[in-house]
């Protein structure tokens, strides 16, 4: 049997011997992409790369990148949805393209050596053409010279084949994804791959990333012709073990053991397997994202942990688990993955204490809650935009949650309305990633990249004013402002703010020349470069120097001169958990 620790080790062997430099697995939050909120493809970190920056491991990268999906979390509960999961990806940048990517696809699924998967079950599809952009017979004749039928592929439209770009610029290109047949009987005459009656699933996907989508929507050729590749360890693993459901792995065996020995249960009724399901996902989400130091709260990531955290908790509740139980089940996540995350055991305390906050919060309103949610569907029938805005300012319930009370009980939810009530309330909503969009890691405007530059400047001057230690907790930068979270434990005083301000500014008058320097990340340390999360460098980095007042890891781009940054200054700091402070600034010209 293919367990997920075999699985990824075998992916990232094969394509070592095929070449391919194995990259570190990135942060959750991205880096300087104001228009995300959570990497959400292995492809995601390497944006910059795939549009042409070289990158310092070379042109053929592989790895395994944990992602977020916040479009996914609703679907939590079928069989094959997670929100949170690990990626397996293999990259060429500019240098071989389909005829390699679908061969060595083709060798690492059905060779004895490796997957062993009999080539009968396999299935392909690949992009039928639109327009803009010419049908993939390449991909076709690639997969039928290797000896797959061609009744087993299967040409499909964009929605289908065509994958990216993240946000609304960017690389993406046409695809050919790799189906399993499970030899169930098909759903009826018109069932193919990508149909989701269980028949057939994923388990690859190959995207020829040759096209740049353009701000008004055009496609341009890239600069060189990449290649991205994506396979769901979870999913591939339930596929490889005969399994109808990722939850039946053994990846979370130990978890649902103790979920029903908490509520006990001996069997998991059918009305209770959506709660399990969306209990072992969202703990094991809510895990990760607090090892990045993310904690619950209103706005951004914040509110998304607060969404599965609390959506956990009523569902707890649903299969009878009273006691606080997500700090429980956290601890077991953090043991089965603190090989591969050491960031989880070394954050294990804030991850504990925070999961027992949320619940204390929401606990306390969570029954009356659903007391006021039932009355107003009894009387009205309906939760309307006024009623979903109490539940949500009076008893903690995140939009989603009413939502799904109302799903559950066939009760309309206003959810627009909702929306347009928190609008007024806020000015500015900021709550829905899907409702994010720009130009994202794709994004070099000259504002984004001067904040960039500014952000290395703020942290040396914070370690210079408040104390060495400092180090980046988090980093977002839109072309107005740059945002910045670090170790701090208390409130800046006004002097320490205006000390820094003026330290970056007599780096900016300076005009100190930027640069970078491509070497290894021993000497990176040796050198004394700043460096952000555990765990998240490949061998190759790229260090940037500003003058001799900043060295630090990063992948860029920046400016070449401080002088080009205009004014520096602050204007907020502010805490957002225990121990992290946040500053925004903003460069006046
Ligand atoms: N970017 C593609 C995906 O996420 C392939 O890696 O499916």
């Amino acid at each position: 049997m293919i367990s997920s620790d075999k699985l990824k080790k075998l992916y990232l062997e094969f394509f070592q011997r095929k070449g391919h430099k194995i990259i570190a697995n990135a942060s959750l939050i991205p880096e300087n992409d104001p228009t995300a909120l959570f990497i959400s493809a292995g492809m995601h970190p390497l944006v910059p790369y795939l549009l042409g920056q070289p990158h310092t491991s070379g042109k053929k990268l592989v790895n395994v990148q944990k992602c977020f999906r916040t479009t996914d979390i609703d679907e939590v509960g079928d069989s094959f949805h997670l929100s949170f999961f690990e990626m397996l990806g293999n990259w060429s940048l500019g240098e071989y393209f389909k005829e390699k990517s679908i061969q060595w696809s083709y060798e690492f699924l059905t060779s004895k050596k490796w997957l062993n998967i009999d080539e009968k079950r396999l299935y392909i599809t690949v992009f039928a053409g639109d327009e803009k952009i010419p049908r993939d017979t390449e991909s076709a004749r690639i997969w039928k010279e290797l000896g797959i039928p061609k009744e087993k592929i299967f040409y499909l439209p964009k929605e289908d084949n065509f994958w990216g770009p993240i946000g609304s610029i960017g690389p993406c290109g046409p695809d050919t994804e790799i189906f399993y047949d499970t030899g169930k009987e098909p759903c009826g005459s018109e069932c193919h791959p990508g149909c989701p009656c269980g028949k057939f699933n994923e388990i690859w996907n190959n995207v020829f990333m040759e096209y740049n989508r353009t701000q008004d929507g055009e496609y341009e050729l890239l600069k060189q012709k990449n290649v991205d590749t994506g396979m769901g360890v979870e999913r591939t693993v339930a596929v490889l073990q005969g399994k109808d459901t990722v939850y039946e792995t053994e990846i979370f065996t130990p978890l649902i053991k103790r979920i029903k020995n908490l509520a006990d249960i001996e069997t998991i009724s059918k009305e209770q397997i959506k709660s399990v399901r969306v209990i072992v996902d969202h703990s094991r989400a809510a895990t990760f994202l607090l090892a990045e130091g993310i904690a619950p709260r209103n706005v951004e990531q914040g509110y998304v942990l607060r969404r599965i955290i609390r959506g956990a908790i009523r569902h707890g509740k649903l299969i009878g688990i009273e006691e606080e139980f997500l700090s429980v089940l956290s601890l077991i996540i953090i043991e089965t993955y603190s090989g591969e995350y050491p960031h989880l055991k070394s954050n294990e305390d804030f991850i504990v204490t925070e999961l027992k906050n949320e619940y204390k919060k929401f606990n306390n309103t969570l029954a009356r809650g659903l007391n006021r949610f039932n009355r107003i569907a009894r009387k009205k029938n309906k939760i309307d935009s006024k009623d979903a805005f109490l539940l949500y300012q009076s008893f903690g319930f995140p939009i989603e949650i009413t939502k799904e009370l109302g799903l559950e009980n066939g009760i309309f939810v206003d959810v627009d309305g909702f929306h347009e009530e928190f609008q007024k309330h806020q000015k500015v909503s900021r709550i829905s990633a899907e409702k994010k969009f720009g130009s994202g890691l794709a994004d070099h405007s000259i504002e984004t990249v001067k904040l960039h530059t500014a952000t290395h400047l703020l942290n040396e001057a914070l370690r210079r004013v408040l104390r060495k230690e400092i180090i980046q907790k988090g980093s977002n930068i839109t072309q107005e402002r740059l945002r910045f979270d670090f170790n701090f434990d208390r409130k800046l005083t006004e002097q320490e703010l205006q000390d820094i301000e003026e330290i970056v500014n007599s780096q900016i008058r300076k005009a100190l020349p930027v640069k970078r320097i491509d070497t290894t990340l021993d000497e990176a340390v040796k050198m004394g470069s700043q460096a952000v999360f555990d765990q998240k460098y490949g061998e190759q980095v790229s260090v940037y120097t500003i003058g001799d007042f900043s060295l630090e890891i990063c992948s860029g781009p920046h400016v070449n001169n401080t002088g080009e940054l205009g004014r520096f200054r602050i204007i907020k700091e502010e805490g957002i958990s225990a121990g992290v402070r946040r500053i925004r600034a903003v460069l006046d010209s």
